[in-house]
């Protein structure tokens, strides 16, 4: 099994992953940024979605919204979250690398490092294909992750973070000449202490605008926060907008 397909992983961990705090951080997000602003009504594909961190505050706003994870379990919880919230969004159990939705959607959304976990870079190019693919004539993509120069900035020493009941240590390692890296997790909670660790590609901006074109993107642009602020030596976040072409 790839670390990925783990489920264990993703709810093991979740006091971090999703985290109350999250769930507040990306409400405001959605409802203050500029690059998250859509004509009322657009219809939003949240690739990788996990419990909706993002998909329910995107349906809050009144997109029609669609939320898109390889893991049951999470689709469940995020269904849940709008249930109780009383707002609608679709639910649907897929692989990234398959699934397409031709030309459905106005806006295809990629959050928080949830891109570039494929061993094989073409598969995770063909994420963005499919994005391409699923979007209709003048949509967007947003890929929204932790970049190799925002990530460069706090590689370090373990960190620890603390959980209701615990903690968890994190400690990061780059490997093969800064493509990839693969962060340890241990959660301690009592006597026990359970281990996860996953390995992703790191991309630069240069990279990662380089990949949008080859999956058929024009007019990629990089931003270095929610707030719309320019990717410099200030920026917390890479944050990449493509635009599928307009038909004449
Ligand atoms: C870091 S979490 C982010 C979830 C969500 N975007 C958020 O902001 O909370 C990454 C998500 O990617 C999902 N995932 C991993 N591999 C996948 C795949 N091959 N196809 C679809 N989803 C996948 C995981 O199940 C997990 O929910």
């Amino acid at each position: 099994m790839d670390w990925y397909e783990d489920l264990n992983l993703w709810s093991g961990f979740s006091a971090v992953l999703f985290s109350p705090e999250r769930e507040r951080q990306a409400a405001e997000i959605v409802a203050t940024s500029p690059l998250l602003a859509f004509p009322p009504n657009s219809r939003v594909l949240d690739q990788c979605c996990g419990v909706g961190v993002f998909t329910v505050p995107l349906a809050h706003q009144g997109y029609r919204t669609t939320g898109v994870d390889l893991h049951t379990e999470l689709l469940e919880r995020a269904a849940a979250v709008c249930a109780d919230a009383k707002v609608e969004a679709s639910f649907v159990q897929a692989d990234v690398r398959e699934y397409v939705a031709p030309a459905a959607f106005d806006v295809v959304l990629n959050m928080y490092t949830s891109f570039g976990y494929f061993e094989d870079p073409g598969e995770n190019l063909q994420v963005l294909r499919n994005a391409h693919d699923s979007l209709a004539p003048g949509g967007q993509l947003i890929v929204d992750l932790l970049s190799k120069e925002t990530y460069a900035s706090w590689v370090g020493p373990p960190k620890i973070v603390d959980i209701p009941g615990g903690m968890v240590v994190m400690r990061d390692t780059i490997l093969d000449d800064w493509s990839r890296y693969r962060t340890d997790w241990t959660m301690v909670r009592g006597n026990t202490a359970e281990h996860s660790s996953l390995t992703c590609y790191v991309y630069s901006a240069t990279e990662l605008r380089t990949m949008f074109e080859q999956a058929g993107f024009e007019s990629v642009e990089c931003f270095g926060g929610w707030d719309g602020r320019p990717y410099d030596g200030e920026a917390t976040r890479l944050i990449v907008r493509g635009n599928k072409v307009r038909t004449a």
